[in-house]
């Protein structure tokens, strides 16, 4: 049976299959994701993900037992050929560092997205920062972003020497609020405002022609934090195609995932590419001459093979997740537990329900990086769900101007209250691809009998 909220051998408290500290191991041994954060629970015995997918019961309703947050190897089964080859590409060539591999990612990556240019590095986290700087963020300017998402959204902004305006959310898609940005420039404008920074969050694109409307107001740039959101669109534009530049992050949970980290950023300005790859290389524009501070952000040959493997699924992948979403919610809604909020507003009905479903604009491809309800009890739900082995998440259990490490900004709790609340309700369900309906029946089925 998949073990789904083991403890790690160098923490206290519930992780998954990936945690935070970097030991490889669990307390009981056993090799888990190294991470610098902790993400996801992943099912970790291979013979659990299949067995307990129902997949080849005769009695397909008693077959589900557990139903992992992600389940990364039935990917691997799929692909372990493929990818097996692509690595041993890799190491008959001995080049591991940049290199025909990372070009070629790049050049698909941009044509998958729309950029003009792509550049491989290090993790999202780097093309955060890559993204930033080349977009001409400096010491001393101001970024306004989200204050609901994970942590490198803001803390990439401090690292390139600005100060994070954190901004509420919309209600519904949890995406940064453009209208909360106009009143928050219209109360206090910061004097070095240089960038807005919307996070594609769990998948779906921020509204984008109602924040570019605001960042024309202010004399802003546009940088989108799409490290969620490959293959997502807005209108019919896609995510990475939208600011001066974007980030990506093919962090192993990710719906394109390296076998380790590895990140992307796009830019539609062909000078702002040639930039970063300078920026990725210690700011180097030849062998040991440099120009400016950069720093060592660049991608490994291995993670490229292996991500262009999986990018040739990656379509058909976030049809799956698609269809998965329409399957949750059709389920929540015949059990009472939801009202069909599938595109635009919730209507009042639905809000006295004890789930609320993923909330979609009409104006976005949402990609369904995870599948997010809102849910009363949260808490207690969690742990029902984990008792029968059903693995969830929250994304994120603190807001980011709540995190001790931005106090210095000085926003305290009911600040910035949407994204308060959120953080008490959200609840991330299993998504991933190879997910079984049988596995959703499960998932919510459990749900019903928590609220029952
Ligand atoms: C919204 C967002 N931004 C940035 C990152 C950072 O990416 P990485 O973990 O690859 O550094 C993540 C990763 O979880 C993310 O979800």
């Amino acid at each position: 049976m998949a073990i789904l909220a083991r403890r790690c051998g160098a923490c206290e408290g519930e992780r998954g299959a990936v945690c935070n500290h970097g030991t490889g191991r669990d307390e009981g041994g056993e090799a888990l994701l190294e991470s610098g954060q902790m993400k996801s629970m992943i099912s970790s015995s291979p013979s659990a993900a299949f067995r307990l997918a129902g997949e080849s019961s005769g009695d397909r309703a008693t077959a589900v037992a557990a139903v992992p947050l992600l389940d990364l190897r039935r990917q691997y089964a799929s692909l372990r050929e493929e990818v097996l080859a692509a690595i041993t590409r890799v190491c008959d060539s001995q080049g591991f560092i940049l290199g025909p591999e990372v070009e070629a990612l790049e050049r698909e990556i941009a044509a998958l997205t729309g950029a003009v240019a792509a550049v491989g590095c290090a993790s999202g986290t780097e093309a955060l920062w890559l993204a930033l700087v080349a977009a001409g963020v400096k010491p001393g300017d101001a970024v306004v972003t989200t204050a609901f998402s994970f942590f490198a959204s803001a803390s990439s902004i401090v690292r390139a020497g600005a100060t994070p305006i954190l901004v509420d959310v919309e209600p519904g898609t949890l995406n940064l609020d453009a209208e909360l940005v106009r009143k928050r420039m219209a109360e206090k404008r910061p004097a070095n405002l240089r960038a807005i920074m919307p996070v594609h969050l769990y998948g779906q694109c921020a509204n984008m022609d109602a924040l570019k409307e605001v960042a024309e107001e202010f004399g802003a740039v546009m940088v989108e934090d799409a490290a969620q959101a490959i293959g997502a669109k807005w209108r019919e534009r896609g995510a990475g195609a939208m600011g001066a530049t974007a980030a990506f992050s093919f962090y192993p949970t990710k719906n394109l995932s390296a076998y380790g980290d590895a990140g992307m950023v796009t830019t539609m300005q062909p000078e702002m590419a040639e930039h970063m790859r300078r920026l990725r290389n210690h700011g180097s524009p030849r062998r040991y001459y440099h120009d400016e501070f950069g720093w060592n952000g660049r991608m490994d040959a291995i993670q490229a093979a292996v991500l262009r493997v999986k990018l040739r699924y990656i379509e058909e992948w976030n049809r799956a997740r698609q269809r998965h979403a329409a399957t949750y919610d059709r389920k929540f809604a015949e059990a009472g537990l939801a009202g069909a909020s599938s595109s635009g507003e919730v209507g009042a009905e639905a809000r006295r329900k004890p789930v609320r479903l993923p909330e979609r604009s009409p104006d976005a491809t949402h990609v369904f990086h995870q599948y997010v309800i809102r849910a009363e009890r949260r808490d207690e739900l969690r742990k029902f769900l984990t008792d029968r082995k059903i693995g969830t998440e929250v994304y994120y259990p603190l807001p980011l101007h709540l995190q001790p490490v931005f106090a210095y900004l000085g926003l305290r709790e009911g600040d910035l209250p949407v994204a308060e609340r959120a953080a008490k309700e959200v609840l991330a369900l299993p998504m991933f691809p190879e997910l079984t309906e049988d596995e959703i029946g499960f998932v919510v089925a459990s749900v019903a009998e928590f609220y029952s």
